[in-house]
């Protein structure tokens, strides 16, 4: 809607680079920052090549006074290396004797909208934080910022601090995640609840009661990245036991997942082969089809080795996409009935949840997608193979629509007072 109101009146999109860079009084370096996969830092760093690619174009084909805007995720002091490669520009235009007048700004300007709620976080932010250390440039974005956002959400810094504030954000929020996953598994030890455990540490101002839900592990495209992006910068100025620290968030998630998928064995009677499992959810989380680092990946490829016959529903990732993530093509035209002959895990993509319920042995919840909240249980429990299961690992039904069913129902931190958990 914004781009049909907007485009052809003050937004345009082109591929002409040199003409446009030529005419722009601010530029947007808005490019992927994966991390590395190879050379140094490798899983860890951050690869620079587009956003230096990036510089160099800026560089090269800037007539006037530009300002540089980071917007892309960057590890801090990336403004030193764009700022260095805008100013060699500089020298060569003065080796070339060149009559061009050009200089630069450098801003870092981060990003925090997350998906399926990018508009609303665009239109309302908590904050726009601008980093740089020139004022007037500063001024000059942040009167952009002003014609929808009150000023005093507008946080000017110095540009490490920016860049530095960025990855420290994601940070804190996956840490959160992942201390609540941790105490999830300690209330299944001990028969407490992490539902009310969140509810009673949120209630406390210090604290807050946003993302403290327990659910599958982290996900997403920034949070693993941005962890391990600043683990790299720490180990980097010899900060090891601040790399640790951080380094275990990311650990935590990872064993987390794992310690899901044991469990579902476990609760299976330790084998999943030929057992027909439906897996609600692939996205890494609801209102997205982005399946980029989602829990759903590491969890079905752990049951898949386990042997598990999986039917894999999502209401919008492509199915191509899951076959990509796991590795493995889906068996097609699958039959309700299907026994697997070869004792090794297959997976079929799941057009229609009702069906895929039929002989199932356990249905899993990974995405908290508002479509599974309303499923009848009851109904459900006919279709499925005794003993049936249902693992919500997002906490979104709500237990007494499982009662007066058949089905054994495990919910993420749900801890059951029996003996075993009885601690003295
Ligand atoms: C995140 C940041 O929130 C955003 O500010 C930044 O700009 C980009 O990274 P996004 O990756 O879109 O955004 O997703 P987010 O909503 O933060 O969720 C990340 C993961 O954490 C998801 O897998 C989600 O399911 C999980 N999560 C979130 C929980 O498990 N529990 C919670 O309480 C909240």
């Amino acid at each position: 809607e914004i781009v049909k109101r907007c485009r052809g009146k003050n937004l345009h999109f082109s591929n002409f680079i040199k003409e446009n860079i030529e005419k722009a009084d601010m530029i947007f370096i808005s490019v992927n920052t994966p991390t590395k996969e190879k050379g140094l830092g490798a899983g860890k760093a951050s690869n620079l090549k587009w956003v230096e690619a990036c510089a160099r174009q800026v560089a090269k084909y800037s007539s006037r006074h530009t300002i540089v805007v980071e917007k892309s995720t960057l590890p801090v002091r990336t403004a030193e290396v764009i700022k260095s490669i805008l100013d060699s520009s500089q020298e060569e235009i003065l080796n070339n004797n060149e009559n061009k007048k050009k200089s630069f700004d450098v801003l870092s300007n981060p990003e925090f909208l997350s998906e399926g709620t990018a508009i609303k976080d665009l239109l309302y932010p908590d904050r726009v934080l601008i980093g740089g250390d020139n004022q007037r440039a500063i001024n000059l974005l942040s009167n952009i910022y002003l014609k929808w956002v009150p000023k005093d959400k507008i946080i000017e810094t110095n540009i490490w601090s920016s860049e530095l504030a960025k990855l420290t954000a994601n940070a804190f929020l996956a840490q959160r995640i992942s201390s609540i996953n941790s105490i999830g598994a300690l209330c299944e030890a001990t028969g407490a609840d992490v539902r009310e455990v969140s509810r009673a540490i949120g209630s406390d101002s210090r604290i807050g009661s946003k993302f403290l839900d327990a659910g599958p592990g982290f996900g997403g495209s920034c949070f693993k990245k941005d962890i391990l992006n600043l683990v790299y910068l720490c180990e980097y100025f010899g900060l090891k036991e601040v790399a640790d620290y951080w380094h275990e968030v990311v650990k935590l998630n990872t064993w987390h997942q794992k310690r899901i998928s044991k469990l579902i064995v476990k609760k299976l009677f330790g084998t999943l082969t030929n057992k027909k499992i439906v897996i609600l959810g692939f996205a890494f989380k609801n209102n997205t089809n982005d399946t980029r680092e989602s829990a759903a990946i590491q969890i079905c490829k752990d049951l898949i080795d386990e042997g598990a016959i999986l039917f894999i529903h999502d209401p919008k990732v492509d199915p191509k996409q899951i076959s990509l993530d796991l590795g493995i093509s889906p068996i097609k035209n699958i039959n309700q009935e299907y026994k697997n002959d070869f004792n090794k895990g297959i997976w079929h993509f799941a057009e229609n949840i009702s069906e895929a319920f039929i002989g199932s042995d356990a249905v899993l919840i990974l995405t908290e997608w508002d479509q599974y909240k309303d499923i009848n249980w009851f109904e459900v429990s006919k279709l499925m193979r005794k003993p049936s299961w249902v693992f919500d690992a997002r906490s979104i039904i709500n237990p007494t629509s499982m009662k007066n069913t058949n089905i054994n129902f495990w919910r993420i931190g749900e801890g059951l007072l029996n003996e075993d958990n009885i601690f003295f």
